[in-house]
């Protein structure tokens, strides 16, 4: 377990603690009072049908299968990535006799339900995909007001434990009517399943069209924006969006109710090592759903130590479930992004928007409205404890272009109380040992 790893280190040790004992609110169907964490085919895998020509990577139960291995074998499941998940293109274009959706039989020949064995008995969970509408967006079987109850009893009789419900084919009014109505089937199936909305991403994500209150009480989570793509470009329009709508968005999260800016894909051809490390942050900080989409047979171990990170994990996964927001958005390029953390502690992620070389910025955690004390600072992806820093030490931190610098922050303290005399001890050698590229300086 990940604690182990950090427990040396006192200041996360209370942390750690807090994030095993996640207190079980009795609310809605009880699921993801953290964000959910797994993978997800569509941004890799999208519509590939071929099986003939494409057998590895075409949508069918041995891809499924193959990630849940890798999920169960690889150290992803401890973390807890724990669902795996099918997006659309997995249906036969015709319901059964009954009326019923079924797997194209020859892409899944075992089935569903045999599928959602396979993966339960490996510890994870399965998710599913719909759409409210007429069809899905690649056209296979949509579900239609007069298919919700049906279509629910058939993902709870396949022991699926999660939906993601989509929006193409469908107007306003259907919408309006159809997710709320998803949302009491699924729980009239008497199986919680974890729902996660598409409805305000066809609504523009934003008042007065989109009411957050409403998505809080019918939905586990939801899309807010457009389909991420496997590129910095596209990351950064939607980091964008959603830390530029955070007065809205910031509000409607918390436990059992997540804002989702959709998936990572870290692991995949599009980002650099500084930009996956970004993706992580700042989802890490917004309490984003943790989906992966990416080929875990083949990752890199790059890319796998970035979405593998404990601390950033942690942070995610914090059970106070507070969204985080950006705090500064700097002439410089330069962004800083804050959450709150259990345990009075926090994290902070300094963000370079540039595209020049690392730029060297400098700030002090009193100018980021930090309370007067002393406070440790764990560098997240660094991977080690850096120094300790009172509210009013001036530092510098070195943020490379498209990269971030994320803190762990602990709860503030009494440094001459713990230390004796504030001086040497914090300013010595010890500090200066990891004084490379990732250190604050204190000037
Ligand atoms: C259904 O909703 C009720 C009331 O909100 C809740 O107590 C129950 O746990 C829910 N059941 C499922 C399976 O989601
Ligand atoms: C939405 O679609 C339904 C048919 O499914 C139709 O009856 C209704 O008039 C449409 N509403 C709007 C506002 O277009
Ligand atoms: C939003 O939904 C909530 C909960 O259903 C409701 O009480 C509230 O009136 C709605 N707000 C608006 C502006 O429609
Ligand atoms: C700190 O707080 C002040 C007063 O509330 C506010 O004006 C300022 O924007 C805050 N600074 C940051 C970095 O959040």
């Amino acid at each position: 377990m990940y604690c182990d790893a950090i427990t040396r280190m006192v200041f996360v040790a209370a942390f750690c603690v807090l994030v095993l004992s996640v207190p079980m609110f009795a609310l809605d169907n009880g699921l993801m009072r953290t964000p959910p964490m797994g993978w997800l085919a569509w941004e890799r895998f999208r519509c590939d049908i071929d099986c003939q020509n494409d057998p590895k990577n075409c949508i069918s139960e041995v891809l499924f299968r193959d990630m849940a291995d890798r999920l169960a074998e690889d150290g992803w499941r401890e973390l807890g990535y724990v669902y795996v998940n099918i997006d659309d293109c997995w249906a036969s274009k015709l319901r059964d006799s009954n009326g019923r959706l079924q797997a194209d039989p020859k892409r899944f020949p075992s089935g569903i339900p045999h599928l959602a064995q396979y993966i339960h008995d490996r510890g994870l969970k399965l998710g599913i995909y719909g759409d409210m509408g007429t069809y899905t967006c690649g056209g296979y079987p949509g579900t239609t007001l007069d298919k919700i109850t049906i279509d629910a009893q058939t993902f709870a009789d396949w022991k699926v434990d999660m939906l993601k419900f989509d929006g193409c084919y469908s107007n306003d009014t259907e919408q309006e009517q159809g997710y709320p109505a998803m949302s009491k089937a699924l729980n009239a199936t008497g199986r919680p399943i974890g729902y996660s909305c598409s409805w305000p991403a066809y609504q523009g994500g934003l008042p007065p069209k989109v009411n957050y209150t409403l998505l809080g009480e019918i939905c586990n989570l939801w899309r807010n924006y457009g389909d991420i793509e496997d590129s910095w470009g596209s990351v950064l329009s939607i980091a964008d969006w959603f830390y530029n709508n955070q007065d809205i968005l910031q509000p409607a999260a918390g436990p059992g109710r997540w804002n989702d800016p959709d998936m990572l894909v870290v692991g995949d051809f599009g980002l650099s090592m500084d930009q996956s490390r970004s993706q992580m942050a700042l989802w890490a900080i917004m309490a984003a759903p943790l989906f992966m989409s990416n080929d875990l047979r083949t990752i890199s171990s790059q890319a796998r130590s970035v979405l593998q990170n404990k601390v950033a994990i942690g942070i995610n996964q914090d059970p106070m479930g507070i969204q985080g927001r950006r705090l500064l958005k700097e002439k410089s390029g330069i962004e800083v992004f804050w959450r709150p953390l259990s345990d009075k502690a926090s994290a902070l992620v300094f963000f370079s928007r540039r595209t020049d070389m690392p730029y060297r910025y400098q700030t002090s955690l009193g100018k980021l409205n930090y309370t007067t004390g002393s406070y440790h600072i764990y560098d997240v992806f660094a991977e080690r404890e850096m120094s300790v820093l009172k509210d009013s030490t001036n530092f510098v931190v070195s943020v490379n272009p498209s990269g971030v610098v994320m803190w762990y922050v602990s709860a503030p303290f009494d440094a001459d109380q713990e230390y004796g005399h504030v001086g040497e001890k914090l300013r010595g050698p010890a500090f200066y040992r990891h004084a490379n590229v990732v250190s604050p300086i204190i000037l």
